[in-house]
C-alpha cells in the first residue's frame, strides 16, 4: 500500500466513496457560493434551514452537535442560534474545511471544533455528542452497506438522536427522479457526468436501515410536502 492510500484508508476506514474526492479546494469555493448564486437557491436554502431548524426542535433542541459533513459551514448560523451549545463540525474534504476558516465569520468559526473527517470512521469517543446533524451527505450513497455503516457509526458517537437529510420518491420530484434513473438506466437519458452520483430512496428502505442500525424514527420533516424530494429524519437512539 503507498502511503497515500495508507492515508485514505485511515480517514474512510478502507471505505472511500468516489463523490468524496470531487470537493477540491476550487469545488469547494463554488459550493460555498453557490446556495446564494440566484433567487430560486436562496428562496431553496432558506426552505431548507427551515426544515432543519424544524427537525433540531423535534430532536429536542440537543445542547451539542455534531454537523457531519459540515461542507463550508453553511448550517453554521443556525446551529450556533442557541447559546450555550456545544459545537463541533467534520468533513472529509480538506478544501471545504479551509473555504469554512477562510469565509465564515471569525466570531461564527470560533464557536466550532473543526475535524477532518470520514463519517465512516469519526475520530470522536462513543457517545461524544446529543446529536448527529447530517445534511446531504445520504443522497449521495447508492450503497445500503455503505449507509449502514455511516448509520452505526453515528450510532456509536451520538449520545441521543440524529438529524439527516436525503432523497424521497414519495412526492413529485422525487418521483421525477426515478423515472429520470430508470431511464438513464435504460440507455434512453445519459449521465449527467458520465456517472450517478445521487441516488432518490424509498421511505421504507431508509427507515429498515434506521431499525437495523439501533434508530427509531423520532420525527419526519418534508421540505415542501407533496412537491419536494427532500425530508430530513429525526432519529432517536435506540437503548
Ligand atoms: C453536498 S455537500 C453538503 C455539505 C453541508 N452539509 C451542506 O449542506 O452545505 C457534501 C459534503 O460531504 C462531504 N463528504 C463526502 N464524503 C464524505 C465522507 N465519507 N465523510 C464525511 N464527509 C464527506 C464532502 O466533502 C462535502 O463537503
Amino acid at each position: 500500500m503507498t502511503e497515500k492510500e495508507n492515508q485514505t484508508e485511515k480517514k474512510t476506514g478502507g471505505h472511500e466513496l468516489h463523490f468524496s474526492s470531487l470537493y477540491t479546494p476550487e469545488q469547494a469555493r463554488r459550493y460555498f457560493h453557490k446556495h446564494q448564486e440566484s433567487l430560486g437557491r436562496r428562496l431553496s436554502d432558506w426552505q431548507e434551514k427551515r426544515m432543519a431548524r424544524k427537525a433540531l426542535e423535534l430532536a429536542g433542541s440537543p445542547r451539542s452537535i455534531l454537523d457531519l459533513p459540515c461542507g463550508a459551514g453553511r448550517f453554521w448560523p443556525l446551529l450556533a442560534e442557541q447559546e450555550g451549545r456545544w459545537l463541533l463540525a467534520a468533513d472529509y474534504s480538506a478544501g471545504m474545511l479551509e473555504v469554512a476558516r477562510q469565509f465564515q465569520p471569525a466570531e461564527l468559526l470560533s464557536r466550532f471544533g473543526l475535524l477532518q473527517n470520514s463519517a465512516f470512521r469519526i475520530a470522536l469517543a462513543d457517545e461524544s455528542v446529543d446529536n448527529v446533524f447530517c445534511m446531504r451527505l445520504f443522497h449521495h450513497i447508492g450503497n445500503r452497506e455503505d449507509r449502514l455503516r455511516i448509520l452505526r457509526e453515528f450510532h456509536r458517537v451520538t449520545r441521543q438522536s440524529v438529524c439527516l437529510s436525503l432523497w424521497i420518491d414519495s412526492y413529485w420530484q422525487g418521483w421525477r427522479r426515478r423515472r429520470l434513473e430508470r431511464q438513464r438506466a435504460l440507455g434512453k437519458k445519459p449521465y449527467q457526468r458520465g456517472y450517478q452520483d445521487r441516488f432518490v430512496l424509498s421511505s421504507e428502505t431508509v427507515e429498515a436501515e434506521f431499525q437495523m442500525a439501533g434508530f427509531t424514527v423520532a420525527g419526519k420533516v418534508d421540505m415542501l410536502p407533496g412537491w419536494s424530494i427532500w425530508r430530513t429524519y429525526v432519529l432517536r437512539k435506540e437503548e
